[in-house]
């Protein structure tokens, strides 16, 4: 289903409505340019699950984990190529415990990972603060 936001903090909203849904051990795969939202969405996960730590961008650190309701894992894979580099970082198991792990450029590793799985794409519109934020896999 396809959801529209004029600012980040609607943005940040809707993460939140989709993280209040979310099941143990769901899998987020998190994707769109440079500066779409990615993380601003991650935030509103992490609200709903009521991490309290600031949830940064994990682009140098590959995985941040954080403790709320749920363990949250978010992932970046811009750095790693395939999945036998995903598997050496030895995070592979985080995928199948009862966190939710949201993975950031996820068509890295997308064959190895489970078919059930939330896709998200996040478009931006034109130059502008709009956002068509596309959710499958999940009905909110
Ligand atoms: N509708 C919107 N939704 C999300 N972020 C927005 C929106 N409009 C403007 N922004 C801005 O775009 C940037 C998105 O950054 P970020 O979430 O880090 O992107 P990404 O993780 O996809 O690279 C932030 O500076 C945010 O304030
Ligand atoms: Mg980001």
């Amino acid at each position: 289903m396809k959801f529209f936001t004029n600012n980040s903090n609607e943005t940040l909203k809707l993460g939140k409505k989709l993280g209040l849904a979310l099941k143990p051990g769901a899998i987020i795969a998190l994707n769109g340019d440079l500066a779409a939202g990615k993380t601003v969405l991650a935030k509103g996960i992490a609200l709903a699950l009521e991490i309290k730590e600031d949830v940064t961008s994990p682009t140098y650190n590959i995985v941040c984990e954080y403790s709320g309701i749920l363990p949250m894992y978010h992932m970046d894979l811009y750095r790693i190529s395939d999945y036998d580099e995903f598997e050496m970082l030895g995070v592979d198991h985080l995928l199948y415990g009862k966190g939710i792990t949201i993975i950031e450029w996820s068509e890295r590793i997308l064959d190895e990972l489970p078919e059930n799985i939330i896709n998200i794409n996040i478009t931006r519109v034109d130059n502008t603060d709009k956002r068509i934020i596309d959710i499958e896999g999940i009905e909110l």
